[in-house]
């Protein structure tokens, strides 16, 4: 590849941008404990990035602070030209319900609510109507292998499925970016490979770009790019295009 067309694709803008980003913790003891010491990384529409690194180094703040559930002390995330660095409490609230899915380790569904419901909730949230809300719902279902289990109480359903249930709640309102917390960290090593590759493959089908933060380096592997968190930086986050 020639060094024009080398420099032109790195000035297109890329979906996610993340520059020079930095978050701190004051430690009960008075200290200050730095978490992020100046992150960037750029990830392209449909690209997955697993983010690896020891317990504590970081993860999930760094998900928290790209998806706007904690403020970070210096530095930028633009997801689609959304500056989540620079909006208020009210604009981060609409702009997650529309434009993120949050996946978790512990699944977080309402054990009550149906699997059809559990994945509905976002969209009903966003006020779309409920027949609409599940019909799209038991697509997202079907997908991820649970046509069967639309009815089912989500605390009847076993860990593999109230987490696959997740998955495709996160992925419903169709986002743009999806930030997954250990996503399989609960799950047996079958169990989770499943979950992962089901995860990545509606990722990519969506062209949503996802962070995995994953102790699970098969699940790492799955993805376009896989960073290590470690002293605060992110190693092997720079663009990489092939020559
Ligand atoms: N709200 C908080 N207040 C103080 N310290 C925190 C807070 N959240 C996380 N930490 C600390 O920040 C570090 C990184 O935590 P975390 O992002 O959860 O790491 P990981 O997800 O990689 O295990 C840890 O040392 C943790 O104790
Ligand atoms: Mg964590």
């Amino acid at each position: 590849m020639s060094d024009n067309l080398k420099s032109r694709i790195s000035n297109l803008k890329s979906e996610i941008e993340i520059e020079g980003l930095h978050k701190s913790f004051r430690e009960p003891a008075g200290g200050v404990l730095e978490v992020l010491r100046g992150i960037s990384l750029k990830l392209n529409a449909g690209e997955a990035a697993a983010v690896v690194g020891a317990s504590g180094a970081g993860k999930t703040t760094l998900l928290h602070v790209v998806g706007g559930l904690e403020a970070a002390d210096g530095g930028s995330v633009k997801v689609a030209g959304f500056d989540v660095t620079r909006s208020t409490p009210s604009e981060l609230v609409r702009w997650r319900g529309r434009e993120v899915g949050f996946v978790f380790q512990f699944h977080h569904l309402l054990a009550d609510l149906s699997a059809e419901e559990n994945v509905a909730l976002p969209l009903l949230v966003a006020r779309a109507g409920r027949r609409e809300a599940l019909t799209r719902s038991r697509e997202l279902l079907e997908k991820v292998g649970l046509g069967a289990r639309l009815k089912h109480a989500a605390g009847e359903l076993s860990g593999g499925e109230q987490q696959r249930v997740a998955v495709a709640r996160a992925l419903v309102a169709r986002p743009r970016l999806v930030l997954a917390d250990e996503p399989t960290g609960n799950l047996d090593p079958q169990r989770g490979a499943e979950v992962g590759a089901l995860l990545l493959s509606l990722c990519q089908e969506a062209r949503a770009c996802a962070l995995v933060a994953t102790h699970n380096e098969n699940l790492a592997s799955l993805c376009d790019r896989r960073l290590v968190l470690r002293e605060g930086r992110l190693e092997g986050s720079g663009m990489t295009i092939d020559a």
